[in-house]
């Protein structure tokens, strides 16, 4: 059976049918699948992949893979390149709760980001793989900044050209400025990240593969608009955070175990949903290197 990319119904990413994966992958399908991620930013493998060394066949056809920097976010396996995200390790990790439900507790809610956009060297994909399946939510979600950089007015287009935005880590997701959910709060858990310094981006990136341009608007990390007063700043990110998360640009996805779903991390906003405290969920990840320097270090 050969490749078959299709776009997904919601326009916004595509579904790939008819890999194989339990031998290797020839040259004009690896091809084929790294068109198609640059064409799409989110690629849909339905019940994809069955092994961690499926998985790792099929990532390295978009680069080279990396390890997590952010060792405490993950659990050891026995492959360095893929990370076990289980939450049956990731106890520590935020309890949280929505003030219209106060006794619902959930974990595994990360509000709308791009990997690393905190730094110069944003890794430019990843890969996932559902192996255990939460009974209740477990979503993830994808938006595509190409789409929502195309869907912004021509004046405001413009208007952003040419500025940069400041990203700082957020440890500490109830307290980001932007993109959090104002009704989430904190029951319980602590964080230990390590310090990055903070960094300015352009808020229009040129994708370095396809040339197209994106708007890059990463809410949990945003700071300001570089060299902007305050309050013109926090007007302009508001109306472009709006903009970006509005239910246009983005993609939901409902896992199956062993479905998998690549993004190409250069052009796409995530955000886990969460689940249910006590339910159980296991995700494999793979990381496709950035080799691009995006940005400038600000001076702490
Ligand atoms: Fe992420």
């Amino acid at each position: 059976m050969s490749l078959q990319v299709q776009p997904l119904p919601g326009g916004i990413g595509a579904e790939c049918r008819g890999l194989a994966l339990d031998a290797p992958i020839p040259d004009e399908v690896r091809e084929q699948l790294y068109q198609a991620w640059i064409d799409a930013g989110i690629i849909v493998f339905r019940n994809g992949a069955t092994s961690p060394e499926q998985q790792l066949r099929l990532s390295r056809c978009f680069g080279e893979l990396d390890v997590h920097p952010v060792k405490n976010l993950v659990t050891e396996s026995d492959y360095p390149e893929l990370m076990v995200l289980d939450s049956e390790d990731q106890a520590r990790q935020m309890v949280l709760c929505r003030e219209t439900d106060p006794d619902d507790h959930f974990m595994g809610y990360i509000p709308w980001h791009s990997d690393l956009i905190f730094t110069t060297t944003p890794n430019h994909g990843a890969l996932l793989r559902a192996v255990v399946v939460p009974g209740q939510g477990g979503h993830t979600a994808w938006i595509d900044t190409i789409a929502a950089y195309d869907g912004l007015d021509e004046a405001l287009k413009r208007d952003i050209e040419g500025l940069e935005v400041e990203y700082r880590f957020c440890n500490d997701l109830t307290r980001a400025k932007y993109g959090k959910d104002p009704h989430i709060h904190k029951v319980s858990g602590t964080t230990n990240f390590p310090e990055f310094p903070p960094v300015a981006q352009p808020m229009v990136w040129r994708h370095p593969v396809s040339g197209r341009k994106s708007l890059n608007i990463s809410p949990l990390h945003l700071e300001a608009v570089v060299g902007m007063e305050e309050p013109d700043s926090h007007e302009l990110l508001t109306n472009l955070v709006d903009h970006v998360t509005s239910r246009d640009f983005s993609y939901v996805h409902q896992w199956q175990p062993n479905d998998m779903v690549l993004w190409d991390n250069w052009r796409t906003l995530h955000s886990a949903l969460g689940y249910p405290v006590g339910e159980r969920r296991v995700v494999h990840r793979t990381t496709i290197s950035g080799d691009v320097e995006m940005g400038r270090i600000l001076a702490a």
